[in-house]
């Protein structure tokens, strides 16, 4: 049996991560859960997990550990892809670490692995932060006479706890974002990559595993707005001693990344995978958004008030004139928006999407006297102005690219392939980052501008983890220098979603699609990992320019209220009635976005797949959002039952107005919804209200007092 030499604990407020360190080998995972008890003793509780070998394992049972290689007879994935090349080709080289030192605290560990033979060291940090999330992170150096390049580099490498045997994956496509599987983990694991420069669609980069027994869940997430690599692998074989590998890192390109001779110049991950367990999925995403609120986000406690969008996308698109958006801007505001955003269009020669990006100056034909006289109309109305950009991008059709046909990423005498008619710069140029941070801050220095959307349409082809460093670095550039502008990224809606983009960022475009029936699900799943105040949510047009569907304003109202409210839609194209009805969520939006914005968001389960919920709890108060997106089975739902209150506190419990004018018919007594009826917490969460929910495109809003 193998014996280690010594036993470190970290513990968080609820969680321990307990690791045996065999120096001169490797170090080992023992225990990932609820915070274990002071005087446990480790030992014991590695030798509870070890067994001997079976008949067809070998003598010594290979331990992959925190660093897995393939040696000793281990047969997944190594952690560390190592290649070299010599006289024209390229050899995969072996590595052969062992744990030469550590130190550790409380709630931090840092190790160190060294390869005598070819004198490389990796250094991993495991640290449990806000929220008891836990980071890993890595760094590998070389100090030898020989070059490598690295192929791979995953800062986690976790042995799932056993009892994790059901796994949630998530998947998607434009306007169809992080659709979510769960299944057993079987023999055949899990993998997902994206190749295309930045996370994309596919939603590898979030993961979750469940104890299908207790509900305990655990979350994983790649901090990074790159290319990802996700990987479970179990171990069918025996080739270690059970437990499934789950990996997560950067994915590269051969050759992309060199590991040059140099003891001083490591290859940092530059991001960290975020790991979280819980009792259930709601404890889990208050987890990931305390880590958010109070390490990612950048001064979110200085963060005033998400303002009420009014983008210009929906209800212009390309036809965009002066008087116009000033016509716009003065409906915004007549509906409550605070913000009014001018979305694609407004600058160089672009009157459709094959042309003009690079050109970032204000377009003379649509504005002659400039963007001032529209922004100060829309400060007139009391809004803050808000502009799109998609900086990374260049058209062929644009003067930048007549002048520097270079910037842009490209193959040397190959075709330059464009999507959407456009191609990506190549910011690993110094030159290309320093033109467009010149470009944006002076527009940010020229005009009053409060908030900017930060677009990107496109793959990246080559791709390079490079090129997603210097975006990083350009962003912040930009931020130092204006430091009051509010950013969004979107990425044709939620293509680059990550924790790396957030720590510099104010929010996301989770997704195109603003159909609320899609739009519901897209935010349920999102907020697993993201709080509701980095969430645009906009009431779109109906029909859906995306789904083609029609829907309710009152549905559509109540879906956009849960996140940062906007409206993308025209609204001359909506009725008086819809009007005030939209107008009348935004006032809500208002009184609640606080509690919204701060509180602890809940995951409300009912028996019927068309019912779903969300609730958030904050101080004395609390709002659920409720909503029926199929035609129930029984005309008698169930009741919906509440989440996250005091059991022994009395609540108000109130449907605030609009209701949704069909179910509103079957409310039993509805001047008692109006007034309030007082409930204790325990009555609310075990038995709930029963609330008309039969039909599709109904939701309701459910505001609770603490009284008592
Ligand atoms: C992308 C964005 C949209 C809109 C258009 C403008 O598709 O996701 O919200 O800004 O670009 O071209």
């Amino acid at each position: 049996m193998r014996k280690a030499h010594e036993y470190v604990r970290l513990d968080g407020q609820a969680t321990s991560l307990v690791l045996a360190l065999y120096g001169g080998q490797g170090a080992d995972l023992v225990y990932l859960g609820a915070r274990l008890p002071d005087g446990e003793d480790l030992g014991a509780l590695c030798a509870a997990q070890q067994r001997s070998v079976h008949e067809n394992q070998p003598d010594i049972v290979p331990m992959p550990g925190l660093l897995p290689e393939r040696k000793a007879g281990w047969k997944g994935t190594p952690a560390v892809g190592l290649m070299e090349r010599r006289a024209e080709r390229i050899y995969e080289v072996q590595t052969d670490f062992e744990l030469a030192n550590w130190t550790s605290d409380k709630n931090y560990i840092r190790l160190t692995f060294m390869d005598a033979a070819l004198n490389i060291h990796v250094q991993l940090a495991i640290e449990i932060r806000s929220g008891d999330v836990i980071t890993f992170d890595g760094c590998i150096f070389n100090s030898g006479a020989r070059d490598f390049e690295l192929t791979r580099f995953a800062p986690l490498t976790l042995a799932i706890p056993p009892r994790f045997c059901e796994l949630t994956h998530f998947s998607g496509r434009w306007a169809g974002e992080m659709r979510e599987t769960r299944r057993a983990l079987g023999v055949e694991g899990y993998a997902s990559q994206s190749t295309a420069g930045k996370p994309g669609f596919a939603g590898g980069n979030w993961l979750l595993l469940h104890d299908p027994a207790s509900g305990e869940a655990m979350g994983a997430h790649l901090a990074w707005s790159g290319d990802y690599e996700t990987r479970i692998e179990a171990d069918q074989h025996g080739s270690s001693d059970g437990r499934a590998q789950l990996q997560m890192g950067q994915n590269w390109d051969c050759g992309e990344v060199p590991l040059t001779s140099d003891p001083e110049l490591g290859v940092n991950n530059s991001c960290k995978v975020c790991l979280a367990l819980a009792p259930d999925r709601s404890t889990l995403a208050q987890k990931f958004h305390t880590l958010l609120r109070r390490d990612v986000l950048a001064d979110r406690k200085a963060w005033p008030a998400r303002k009420v969008h009014l983008n210009s996308w929906e209800a212009l698109g390309f036809d965009l004139s002066e008087a116009k958006l000033k016509a716009l801007a003065d409906d915004a505001a007549a509906l409550g928006a605070e913000r009014f955003v001018l979305d694609d269009g407004w600058f160089g020669g672009r009157r459709n999407d094959r042309t003009s990006l690079g050109d970032w100056t204000v377009s003379s034909d649509l504005f002659p006297s400039g963007l001032t006289p529209l922004i100060d109309h829309v400060h007139a109305l009391g809004m803050d102005f808000g502009l799109w950009v998609e900086p990374e991008m260049v058209s062929p059709d644009s003067d930048l690219y007549r002048e520097h046909p270079d910037w842009c990423l490209h193959k040397e005498s190959k075709d330059r392939p464009t999507m959407r008619g456009q191609l990506v710069l190549d910011l690993r140029r110094e030159k290309v980052c320093d033109h467009l941070f010149a470009k944006l801050s002076s527009l940010l220095g020229e005009h009053a501008i409060a908030y900017l959307k930060w677009d990107h349409n496109r793959d990246v082809f080559p791709r390079s983890h490079a090129q997603t460093e210097r975006l990083y670095a350009l962003i912040d550039r930009l931020r130092s220098a204006h430091p009051e502008v509010e950013i969004e990224s979107c990425a044709s809606g939620g293509g680059r979603i990550d924790y790396g983009i957030l720590a510099r960022t104010h929010r996301v475009w989770p997704s195109d699609n603003n159909d609320p029936l899609e739009r519901v699900r897209i935010i349920r799943a999102w907020s697993q990992f993201l709080p509701l105040e980095v969430l645009g949510n906009h009431v779109g047009p109906s029909p859906n320019p995306i789904t083609g569907r029609r829907t309710c304003m009152d549905f559509r109202s109540k879906v956009a209220l849960f996140g940062h409210m906007g409206i993308e839609a025209d609204p001359r194209a909506m009725s008086a009635e819809e009007r005030t009805v939209l107008a009348a969520h935004i006032a809500l939006y208002k009184n609640w976005r606080d509690t919204q914005h701060s509180g602890d968001l809940w995951r409300l389960e009912h028996p019927d797949a068309g019912v779903g919920g969300m609730m958030v709890t904050h101080e004395n108060k609390a709002l659920a959002l409720v909503t029926q997106t199929g035609f129930a089975a029984h005309f008698d739902a169930a009741p919906i039952r509440l989440a996250g209150l005091d059991a022994a506190s009395q609540y108000c419990v109130t449907l605030p107005d609009p209701w949704p004018a069909k179910a509103a018919n079957y409310l039993a007594g509805p001047e008692r919804w109006r007034e309030g009826l007082t409930l204790t917490g325990r009555a609310l969460m075990t038995q709930g209200l029963a609330l008309p929910l039969t039909h599709p495109e109904t939701a309701w809003l459910i505001a609770l007092e603490k009284v008592s």
